[in-house]
């Protein structure tokens, strides 16, 4: 079977957020199970290590808005299998990822221009597997050109929903521009009187997926739907969830080379020796006794900053630390550095975005929270799990999939959840959560529950080739 990966964005060439770490993880671990699979992502300006890739392509030749563009494609393996990265500097050299008026050209545009490289490089896929509103076009280009061309005739596609509230709305009149000028195209691309990628990748792939198997059926409902609960229901049994998985090679703090000591589920010790260097870094008090609460996360509305904001007084109340990283609302940004210069003892905040500080923060803290207003599937809190950090999670999406709440009697579960969207049932959690974690004995259990759990992308995988075949059968 041969299946090509297009997003946006891939880890280690570039990342915004959990897609990133996704689109990195899945070819690699579609090829261990014996997938022949490639990656095509933008090359950015921020894309580093020109040293690991090599130019493929200098004349990818792609039409585009009545004329040509002149792209290139790199080629590379830096996340362990065939990745082509398109270059197109007008587009792509930016001083960030997203955030532009002309998005909706620009990921247009890499579609097309994947599609073309496919054809290029190679046989048809049999499958072309696209990620969220920026590969809706995707999706209809495939559909509409099996029609006439015999080269995408037995192509189908995967469409795979990572975020349902980034939909990728642009107005209608720029559809034809694109080369989306036909009654087919425009009816899947129309939307409350603009045009939404997201709707257009909803209607016209074959099948769709999401993170996890509670936001299947979430984004059936109005509350986290988004106006398109109503496709995502007419589309029902052509969706289904599969729960991302742990990039291991990436994520395992017995080999992480990001933290200052390794450490393992048989011998933890190690953990201790990360949460000291951590509270060293942001020059907290050296007390091991007291335990680190801690986040790491885009600040925006869906991540439930607002929570966090509300249940501050209580945290710092507990005497516990608390380290936050991250970077996004100005709002929330500003609320963390207050809460640093309030209690500079305490509290430890970085507003920005580092890579290896993400992975230190999880290996280094005790507790972490995330208590988002939705969640699609989250990797911090598998990322916890696995580094021996209890979290503490709001039960939505993939939230709900994949923390266990903790019952002291069984000795069964790995985390702390509450239902509704309230401080006070946060504050509860996080107080159990403390309260679990002061007595040894138990802290010992919940963290080996967690870092005993098979979140492999290997599992992930599987299901993926499972939802490939039915595709193809259908
Ligand atoms: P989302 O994709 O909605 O942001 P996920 O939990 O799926 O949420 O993935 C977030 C990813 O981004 C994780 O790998 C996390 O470590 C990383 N991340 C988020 N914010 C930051 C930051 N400020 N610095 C470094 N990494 C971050
Ligand atoms: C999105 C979601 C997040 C998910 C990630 C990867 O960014 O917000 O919950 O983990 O995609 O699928």
């Amino acid at each position: 079977m041969r299946v090509a990966v297009i997003s946006a964005e891939a880890v280690p060439y570039s990342k915004t957020g959990g897609l990133g770490d996704v689109a990195g993880a899945l070819p690699k671990a579609l090829k261990a199970v014996g997938v022949d699979s490639v990656l095509i992502t933008p090359c950015y300006w921020q894309t580093k290590g020109e040293h690991l890739w090599k130019t493929a392509i200098d004349d990818l030749y792609v039409d585009w808005r009545g004329g040509t563009y002149h792209a290139k494609a790199f080629y590379s393996e830096a996340n362990g299998s065939p990745t082509f990265l398109i270059d197109a500097p007008s587009l792509f050299h930016r001083d960030s990822i997203y955030g532009y008026r002309e998005d909706h050209e620009r990921f247009a545009f890499f579609n097309h221009a994947a599609l073309t490289l496919l054809k290029r490089i190679g046989p048809p896929p049999d499958i072309v597997h696209l990620n969220d509103w920026h590969s809706g076009f995707g999706a209809v280009e495939v559909a509409a050109a099996r029609r006439w061309d015999e080269y995408w005739r037995r192509t189908r596609t995967v469409f795979s929903i990572h975020n349902m509230a980034y939909q990728g709305g642009f107005g209608s009149e720029d559809l034809w521009k694109f080369g989306f000028g036909s009654d087919f195209a425009r009816n899947a691309f129309a939307f409350n009187g603009y045009a939404s990628a997201m709707k257009a990748g909803l209607e016209t792939s074959d099948m769709l997926s999401t993170v996890s198997r509670r936001y299947a059926y979430e984004i059936q409902t109005a509350e986290y739907g988004y106006g398109l609960e109503w496709l995502t229901r007419q589309r029902a049994n052509r969706l289904i969830g599969i729960t991302n998985g742990v990039d291991f090679e990436v994520w395992n703090p017995a080999t992480d080379p990001e933290l200052p000591a390794h450490y393992d589920i048989n011998d933890t010790r190690g953990k201790a020796e990360c949460k000291r260097q951590l509270l060293e870094r942001f020059g907290l008090p050296l007390d091991l006794e007291r335990p680190v609460i801690a986040i790491v996360t885009r600040l925006t509305g869906q991540k439930g900053i607002e929570l966090i904001q509300q249940a501050a007084g209580d945290i710092l109340a507990t005497g516990a630390f608390f380290i936050a990283l991250g970077s996004g609302e100005k709002q929330y940004e500003t609320f963390l550095q207050r809460l640093r210069d309030h209690a500079p003892r305490q509290v430890g905040v970085y507003v920005g975005y580092s890579e290896p500080l993400a992975h230190q923060i999880e290996a280094g803290a005790d507790i972490f929270l995330m208590p988002s207003r939705f969640e699609p599937c989250g990797l911090n809190q598998m990322y916890s799990l696995r580094y021996g950090t209890i979290p503490v999670v709001r039960a939505v999406g993939g939230l709900d999939d994949t923390v266990e709440n903790f019952d002291a009697v069984t000795g069964r579960g790995n985390g702390f959840k509450f239902g509704p969207f309230r401080a006070d049932r946060f504050v509860e959690r996080i107080y159990e959560a403390l309260y679990a974690y002061a007595d040894p004995a138990t802290r010992e259990v919940i963290r080996r529950n967690g870092m005993s759990i098979d979140n492999s992308w290997e599992n992930a995988a599987r299901k993926y080739v499972d939802l490939y075949r039915l595709t193809l059968s259908n």
